[in-house]
């Protein structure tokens, strides 16, 4: 299957970096968009929870919808909740380009990898911290994207789990260069670098962008921390 060239160009264009929006100011959202858009950002993370798979409400595809009117950055949207099935086309026609569900809240996601894609968006699968990458690797091939969960998904400003490195590690070889490999939680400057040399080529960072005044400074410094690790992580 031809890859969407969203894809393409954000293979292209790694390491990314993609803010969390979760830890953005709600009451500007538009502001906020337009602040990460001259800062460089290359895409928005979009986290959907629907407070049944994880202890937490965000918000949906409406939402979603809204900034598809206000932005051309591509949309990496991370479903959080029990039945992505029943929500998925609220997704897609809301206009996002990356689709991720979990792999613990569906048994078999080749159909919906399968519908993900078929809408021309790129399909990923994430994995919480208890679950093995077992679990995903018969499904790699069928992914454009894997989501490794570095925190216990719900909340942003969570403490970095070491533990996600060994699963970035299993499952580089496995995704190669034309597949992403992203870590949600607790990516910082000191997390960065080894989560890079694990074989990550994309960062989701929500603290580390928002707690700070300047957004730009914020996301250039980690892309290239992380570039920098990578770099010497495949010279060794
Ligand atoms: C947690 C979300 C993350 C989170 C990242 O469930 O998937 O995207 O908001 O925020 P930080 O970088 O603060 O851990
Ligand atoms: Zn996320």
């Amino acid at each position: 299957m031809t890859r969407p060239a969203v894809l393409r160009r954000l293979l292209s264009g790694t390491p990314l970096i993609a803010p969390s929006m979760l830890k953005c100011d709600f009451a500007n959202l538009h502001r906020e968009v337009e602040l990460l858009e001259s800062a460089g950002a290359k895409l928005l993370h979009l986290d959907v929870m629907d407070g049944h798979f994880v202890p937490n409400l965000s918000y949906g595809a409406p939402v979603i919808k809204s900034l598809r009117a206000i932005t051309k950055l591509p949309f990496d949207a991370h479903l959080m909740i029990s039945d992505p099935a029943r929500y998925l086309d609220d997704f897609l026609d809301a206009g996002c380009d990356l689709v991720t569900v979990h792999i613990e809240a569906v048994r078999d996601p080749s159909e919906l990898l399968r519908r993900i894609r078929q809408s021309g968006a790129g399909a990923g699968l994430a994995l919480n911290p208890g679950t093995p990458v077992e679990a995903v690797l018969p499904f790699v091939q069928e992914c454009d994207l894997i989501l490794v969960m570095s925190v216990e998904p719900g909340f942003g400003g969570q403490k970095f789990i070491p533990a996600a490195l060994e699963k970035v590690r299993r499952l580089a070889p496995q995704l190669g260069s034309d597949r992403l490999l992203s870590i949600d939680g607790g990516i910082d400057a000191e997390t960065i670098p080894p989560s890079a040399a694990a074989g990550a080529n994309q960062f989701v960072v929500g603290s580390a962008i928002f707690d700070t005044k300047d957004y730009r400074q914020a996301i250039e410094r980690l892309a290239l921390t992380a570039s920098g690790a990578a770099v010497s992580a495949n010279s060794e």
